[in-house]
């Protein structure tokens, strides 16, 4: 099935599903009253939950012993990308009218969106090297450089928990989830615990 030459142009769709329901809300007048912030939180949203996503592929490459499931990896954190860059544009648009001197005060006081901001300059270079050539270019540096990744989803998760003013119930589960995909890199779990024989 992960094989199947339909596999990619589905799961192409599947990423950009949440865009077409924004902007069918949009076009239909269904945003809320507060349009921009259902807009902001939505991508912020989708941009965490496909993080998560690109993060289990590789586990779910060792569980099942399907090197498949990698194939999805690199479309999955462009739309991470995509659905942050997104999000930084509204906030950027709407909060600071691309003044780029409020938005560096902005960034400077207020520590969620400092972390917000790290985690998004931090996933440009992970954007930018996702290609076949850059990897071949930069070797065994390449997965240095994509070890950030790690660090993106603890500052993401911080940017929501830092942000949140009452229910803390939704950023905890995504803490979780995201905890849990930290603890099934640990060398210790990867090679005793759960993997199948032979893959690393
Ligand atoms: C330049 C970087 C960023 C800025 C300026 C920013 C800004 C914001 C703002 C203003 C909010 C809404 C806060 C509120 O309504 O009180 C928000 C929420 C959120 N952001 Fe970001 N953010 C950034 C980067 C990111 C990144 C990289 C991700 C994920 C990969 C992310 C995920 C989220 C999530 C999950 C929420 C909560 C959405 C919800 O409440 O449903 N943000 N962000």
């Amino acid at each position: 099935m992960l094989k199947h030459p339909l596999a990619k142009p589905l799961f192409f769709i599947f990423c950009l599903l949440p865009l077409l329901w924004i902007v069918a809300n949009a076009v239909f007048g269904d945003l809320g009253a507060n349009p921009v912030e259902t807009v902001t939180h939505q991508t912020g949203d989708w941009a965490l939950r496909l993080l998560l996503l690109t993060l289990l592929l590789t586990p779910l490459k060792n569980w099942t012993g399907n090197p498949q499931w990698i194939r999805f990896r690199r479309m999955a954190g462009l739309f991470v990308y995509f659905y942050a860059f997104c999000h930084f544009s509204i906030w950027y648009l709407a909060d600071h009218g691309l003044d780029v001197l409020s938005m560096l005060n902005d960034i400077k006081d207020r520590p969620y969106i400092t972390l917000g901001f790290t985690a998004f300059v931090l996933l440009t270079p992970l954007a930018l090297t996702s290609n076949r050539w850059m990897m071949k270019k930069l070797g065994k540096h390449w997965k240095s450089l994509h070890r950030l990744v790690y660090l993106i989803l603890v500052l993401v998760i911080a940017h929501y928990l830092w942000l949140v003013k009452a229910d803390y119930r939704e950023p905890i589960v995504y803490a979780l989830i995201g905890g849990l995909l930290l603890l099934l890199r640990l060398p210790v779990i990867r090679q005793n615990l759960l993997y199948k024989q032979g893959v690393s």
